[in-house]
């Protein structure tokens, strides 16, 4: 007989015979600690998603078969198209079964997911650098913000990540088919990103064209460059400006985002916020010294999110909760008109990373 158990369940009523049990296991991909601290936010993310299903979800939880974690579900009927593609972009799944929900010692049947994938998920992989952020977290903040906006994957969805390093927000929301733009201020990093994004383009054969020019012009030269990437899957797509998709490198400063694009531009603003030392965080106008906690940046910078994001558009951002407090970051939202997402599941992404940044994400919304 299978050990079948329940770990985690918020409150447990009877099952319905006629229901359904969807069963998801998580991907231990490479990062073991990531793996073993998110578990609560795997089930986080599956409560949002769940919230977008045409029908309701019951039972969401976590459960051990045989020595197995598995997160569940039970629902009324099978899950329909768009419900298998919101369950499919799950950061965390790798596979996915079900079974009746009354019966938990019957055979675990497999279901196919239906992910996205516009741009191969390989993308944000192939890329390994200090600093860089979990692509399964990175994934997990896109959906969180979607999931919290608005808007849907039938959208023409535009995403900026704000401090975008070498691209993993990027990379990941281009595998939806969205357009994204990135603004870093390491020059290095903006090449290093546009030569490997290049190649890879080549490689699996993208029809795609690049184009490079100056963004703002300050005294005494230009203060920012884009590098704008146009691709499409095959030439005939990318034929027709409505097709094709866009990536788009910005080599400037977060602080002068508004400068760099008009109002209400972006459905979502994801980002992965310095962690001072590793990654230089340079935030002030005048003062250019490193400085610790994101408060800083984030103080000069908001007011500049507010106007480029659209009505109905979200803005999600991580950060070490170490070194600035998510009451503080939570009243800065406020005081700049943001709405703030804080009732559960939202309280449930806080998660150790090493000893010195225990990560957390905020989630706001433009109303
Ligand atoms: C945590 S890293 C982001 C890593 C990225 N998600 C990745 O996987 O490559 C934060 C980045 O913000 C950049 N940064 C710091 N202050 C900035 C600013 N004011 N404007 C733009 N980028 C900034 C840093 O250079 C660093 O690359």
């Amino acid at each position: 007989m299978l050990n079948y158990s329940i770990r985690q369940t918020p409150k447990t009523k009877a099952v319905n015979p006629s229901m359904l049990r969807y069963l998801l296991l998580r991907n231990p991909g490479h990062n073991r600690v990531y793996y073993l601290e998110s578990e609560n936010l795997a089930l986080a993310e599956l409560t949002l998603t769940t919230r977008r299903f045409e029908q309701a979800c019951e039972h969401i939880e976590v459960i051990d078969i045989a020595g197995i974690s598995y997160l569940t579900f039970t629902v009324g009927r099978p899950l329909s198209e768009i419900e298998l593609t919101w369950l499919s972009s799950l950061s965390f799944i790798f596979a996915l079964f079900q079974q009746p929900a009354d019966a938990s010692e019957a055979a675990l049947q497999p279901v196919a997911l239906t992910p996205l994938d516009y741009v191969d998920s390989k993308i944000s992989m192939l890329l390994k650098y200090s600093g860089k952020t979990n692509e399964i977290f990175t994934r997990l903040m896109i959906n969180v913000g979607l999931l919290s906006s608005d808007y849907g994957y039938a959208d023409p969805i535009h995403l900026l990540d704000p401090v975008s390093g070498k691209g993993t927000t990027l990379f990941e929301a281009a595998t939806y088919g969205f357009d994204v733009t990135g603004i870093e201020m390491d020059r290095k990093k903006v090449h290093e990103t546009a030569v490997f994004l290049k190649k890879f383009l080549e490689q699996d054969k993208y029809k795609h064209s690049v184009s490079k020019r100056p963004m703002y012009s300050a005294q005494g030269g230009a203060e920012a460059y884009i590098q704008d990437f146009e691709y499409a899957r095959d030439k005939e797509s990318f034929k027709s400006e409505g097709s094709r998709k866009h990536l788009s490198l910005i080599a400037g400063n977060a602080i002068h985002s508004r400068r760099y694009f008009k109002a209400e531009k972006f459905h979502l603003i994801v980002g992965d916020l310095p962690y001072g030392i590793a990654h230089g965080n340079v935030s002030h106008k005048k003062h250019k010294s490193p400085t610790r906690s994101p408060a800083e940046l984030m103080e000069t910078c908001l007011p500049e999110f507010h106007q480029i994001l659209k009505a109905g558009g979200s803005l999600v951002l991580a950060w070490n909760t170490f070194v600035w407090g998510r009451d503080a970051f939570a009243e800065l939202l406020a005081e700049h008109g943001f709405q703030l997402l804080d009732a559960s599941p939202y309280d449930q992404f806080s998660h150790r990373v090493d000893q010195s940044i225990k990560r957390d994400i905020i989630v706001a919304r433009k109303a």
